[in-house]
């Protein structure tokens, strides 16, 4: 194979999905830049980053997809899943309703894409421990009914966030 054909073998699109303002672009602002934004915009339309994940010392590239949570800024649905081997289910840790909303979220994401998705469930926003209403043990209980990955992250603190695109990449590889 071409250099090229050996770069793209491990190219790897990976969608975020979830309600709106949960945090998936304040997510892969962290993870691909390490920025964060305190009072980002929804996002509109779709948008996308590559970013080089090591997986046991070898470099893996994954493409990124983020998209809004609120319908009315959404692109097709269909072309956003399409190709896509990892997905991050993404809810707010306080905002329970986003958590309510996951099974929605699967059912739309097992739609549109292939059987074999690696999918992580993402409970956004460890930082808020105050206002905390989903325990850690509800999300890991649903994560195990539904045969996801389960883990919860800060783009605040950074805190686990590089770990779970690093757990779908590392299980896609
Ligand atoms: P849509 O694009 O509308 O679907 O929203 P989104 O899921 O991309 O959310 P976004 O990343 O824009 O974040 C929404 C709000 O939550 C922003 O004010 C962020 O600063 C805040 N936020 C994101 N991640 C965290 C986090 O880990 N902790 C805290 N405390 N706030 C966060
Ligand atoms: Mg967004």
């Amino acid at each position: 194979a071409s250099e090229e054909e050996k770069t793209n073998e491990y190219l790897f699109k990976i969608v975020l999905v979830g309600d709106s303002a949960v945090g998936k672009s304040n997510l892969l602002a962290r993870f691909a830049r390490d920025e964060y934004y305190p009072n980002s915009k929804s996002t509109i339309g779709v948008e996308f980053q590559t970013q080089k994940v090591d997986v046991n010392g070898k470099e893996v590239k994954a493409q990124i997809w983020d998209t809004a949570g609120q319908e009315r800024f959404r692109a097709v649905t269909s072309a956003y899943y399409r190709g896509a081997v990892g997905a991050l289910l993404v809810y707010d840790i306080s905002r329970r309703q986003t958590f309510e909303s996951i099974g929605r979220w699967l059912n739309e994401l097992q739609t549109h894409s292939d059987m074999n998705v690696v999918t992580i469930l993402v409970g956004n926003k460890s930082d808020l421990r105050d206002a905390r209403e989903v325990s850690t043990a509800e999300g890991k209980a649903l994560a195990e009914a539904q045969g996801l990955f389960f883990m919860e992250t800060s783009a605040l603190d950074s805190s686990n966030v590089v770990s779970a695109f690093q757990t779908v990449v590392k299980e896609i590889y």
